[in-house]
């Protein structure tokens, strides 16, 4: 393969250097674009074919529908791996050693408080306030109570920040959901494991010792896995470009929550469920929505389907089918609901509109269905997943500190008026 593309305009002709990745792709570098053709610009909204960094932390390959973190499958990493060894792994290159692990889970936990003036922040939201607006200003607010975490100039500063997020992070989840549930907020227990510790500060009663159960910790941990990151997606691209700036990493991560709450986003998870309980509400008429998902003067969309990258099946959807099968299944649950959506499904994997436009289920399909099951809230999915991306929002954001990346600022094609005479009130 040739080292070059040639790009001819005017008929001059200008040569960009080819860069290819560790998987054989293949990218043109334009950096030198606008400076050797007097100006001009790409355009590319939605940046469908726009790079807009090196990473070194996941492998996607939406026509294969591969998957990998640091170069572990999804499939091996859900399986064999827990949610901090993969973290650690996504963060810092390589999976933990035991003694690298033990540090990282007690470094965590050391940071597992939250000032209780924040607790304050959280009780003048109303109860009803949607859980990922609450998250993200709470997120947000964590700057103003850490705003040593800000300059992340000497590697230390860098891990307290990120130790520091990873164990607030957690508490403020289960605070939005327990606050939205009029349930008061408690600290779980520092000698329990990140996922153990989680469920139990999400369902603690205040009159009742929790029991753990290990189909839900199983459960839990594989979807936060699952979540855990996604290379260049929207919510991700704008922790990275908010980062850009050097804002500290908490309002970085806040900005990426709030990229997430979208319906297009991480949102679908409750617009799954949302549209799966309408159909049934509906009379269980999968045809009836199928059609209305093709009609395009209707806006309504299925959930749950499509990727802007995986035009085969979504690897995640196909752990994520099999476990809520197995989840409710150990809890005795019979949900009408997951039936709706295999036929749904089936449907949809059987009709030209979609099989055409390469339409699958995606991670988002099944994942509210174990939520729900797990007796999480419909409007705290979205929550879920945002703890689950957390660690590669965290690995993206410190890979651009440390490859010290340039300020985001992208270029645009100005469609406006050109230069003309301002016109005095009375005159227009
Ligand atoms: N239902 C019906 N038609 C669809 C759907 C859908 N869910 N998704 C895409 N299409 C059609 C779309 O109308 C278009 O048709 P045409 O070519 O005739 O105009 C074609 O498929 C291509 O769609 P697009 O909107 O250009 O594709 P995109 O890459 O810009 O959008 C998407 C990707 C995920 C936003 C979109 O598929 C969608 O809205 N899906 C539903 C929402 C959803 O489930 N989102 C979760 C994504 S996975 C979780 C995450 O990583 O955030």
């Amino acid at each position: 393969m040739a080292n070059t593309a040639t790009l001819e305009i005017d008929g001059q002709r200008h040569e960009f250097p080819l860069v290819k990745g560790t998987e054989n792709e293949v990218a043109i570098d334009i950096k030198s674009l606008r400076s050797v053709t007097n100006g001009v610009t790409t355009i590319d909204p939605g940046y469908k074919n726009t790079g807009a960094c090196e990473s070194a932390i996941t492998f996607l390959d939406g026509e294969k529908g591969i998957l990998r973190y640091r170069g572990y499958s999804i499939e091996e990493l859900a399986e064999k791996a827990d949610f901090l060894e993969v973290a650690y792994a996504l963060i810092f290159g390589e999976l933990p050693t035991k003694e690298e692990l033990d540090k990282f889970h007690t470094d965590i936990k050391s940071k597992s408080v939250i000032d209780e003036d924040l607790k304050k922040i959280l009780e003048s939201f109303p109860r009803s306030a949607h859980p990922m607006g609450v998250l993200s200003s709470l997120t947000s607010a964590l700057t103003a109570f850490n705003p040593s975490s800000v300059d992340v100039s000497s590697p230390e500063a860098m891990y307290n920040a990120i130790v520091k997020l990873l164990g607030k992070l957690p508490i403020l989840v289960a605070w939005t959901m327990r606050r939205h549930m009029g349930l008061p907020l408690e600290y779980g227990d520092s000698s329990l494991g990140y996922i153990e510790n989680l469920l139990k500060m999400m369902f603690q009663k205040p009159n009742e010792e929790y029991v753990q159960n290990p189909i839900l910790v199983n459960a839990l941990d594989k979807l936060l896995i699952l979540h855990a990151d996604h290379e260049q997606n929207c919510s991700t691209s704008t922790v990275r470009i908010v980062g850009s700036s050097h804002a500290g990493l908490f309002a970085s991560i806040s900005a990426g929550i709030s990229a997430l709450w979208g319906p297009l986003h991480g949102g679908a998870n409750q617009a799954v469920l949302e549209m799966l309980e309408a159909i049934k509400e509906d009379g269980g008429d999968t045809k009836k929505y199928m059609a209305k998902a093709k009609d395009k003067a209707d806006p309504f969309r299925l959930m749950g389907f499509g990727h802007r990258v995986y035009k085969n099946f979504d690897p995640r959807a196909k752990i994520i089918k099999v476990a809520a099968d197995e989840v409710l299944g150990d809890l005795g649950i019979d949900d009408p609901i997951l039936d709706i959506a295999k036929g749904l499904e089936q449907e949809a994997l059987n009709d030209s509109y979609f099989v055409d436009r390469k339409l699958y289920p995606n991670v988002d399909f099944y994942s509210g269905i174990i939520y729900r099951g797990m007796g999480i809230p419909t409007n705290m999915f979205t929550v879920m997943f945002a703890l689950g991306r957390l660690p590669g929002w965290i690995a993206q954001w410190r890979e651009m500190r440390l490859r010290k990346e340039p300020i985001g600022r992208p270029r645009q094609l100005y469609v406006g008026e050109t230069q003309r005479p301002f016109k005095d009130l009375v005159n227009r």
